[in-house]
């Protein structure tokens, strides 16, 4: 899906295995109290994990990573997955929601959320769930925009060098 002059948002392919790292790793560094995982972590994994993730993500009916690629270069992913029993499997998690400082204010946070929502509809999935810290005006924004609403607050949902983080935990039915 084209969508402004030159940003496609596409699923994530094998051939993106060191732009997605590098991304991934990006996103984890400059904005710690945004994610749960962890840059040290992540850092030190070795090739096999990334090949891993990026092979979970493909082909898959449980879950997928949208990018949005600019000139060839990645500068945006979402991901999604859903619940693997029979109980939950009408459910779906968003995780990793990123897009570089150069492409903010285009709303590709938003588009990506949509390919996920139309991905996740055509597995029958019909609610989707994220967390995002209560202090992070600019996702909050983005995920209202896309029609999502608070259902709670999680305290102490991240822990990043001592200072406590709590999520809001938001949900759309789609
Ligand atoms: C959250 C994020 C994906 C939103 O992406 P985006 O495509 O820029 O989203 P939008 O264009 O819809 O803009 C959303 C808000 O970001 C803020 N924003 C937009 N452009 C900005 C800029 N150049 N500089 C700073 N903030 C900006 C604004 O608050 C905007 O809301 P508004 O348009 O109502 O004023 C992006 O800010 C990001 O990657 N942040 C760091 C990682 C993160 O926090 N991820 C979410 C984890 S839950």
């Amino acid at each position: 899906v084209n969508v402004n002059k030159s940003v496609n948002i596409r699923p994530i392919a094998a051939s993106d295995l060191a732009g997605f790292r590098e991304l991934r790793l990006k996103a984890l560094q400059e904005h710690p109290a945004a994610f749960s995982s962890d840059y040290a972590v992540n850092l030190a994994q070795p090739q096999e994990y990334w090949q891993n993730r990026l092979n979970s993500a493909i082909n898959s009916s449980q879950q997928i990573i949208f990018v949005a690629e600019d000139a060839g270069a990645l500068v945006g992913m979402t991901g999604i997955f859903r619940g693997d029993s029979p109980k939950t499997e009408h459910s779906a998690m968003i995780f990793g929601v990123y897009v570089r400082p150069s492409h903010w204010g285009l709303r590709l946070g938003e588009n990506l959320l949509q390919a996920c929502h139309d991905w996740a509809r055509n597995q029958g999935v019909r609610i989707v769930k994220l967390g995002v810290a209560v202090d992070n005006a600019p996702a909050i924004r983005c995920y209202q925009r896309a029609g999502y609403l608070n259902y709670g607050t999680e305290p102490k949902a991240i822990c990043v060098n001592g200072l406590d983080y709590d999520e809001y935990l938001m949900a759309l039915e789609i």
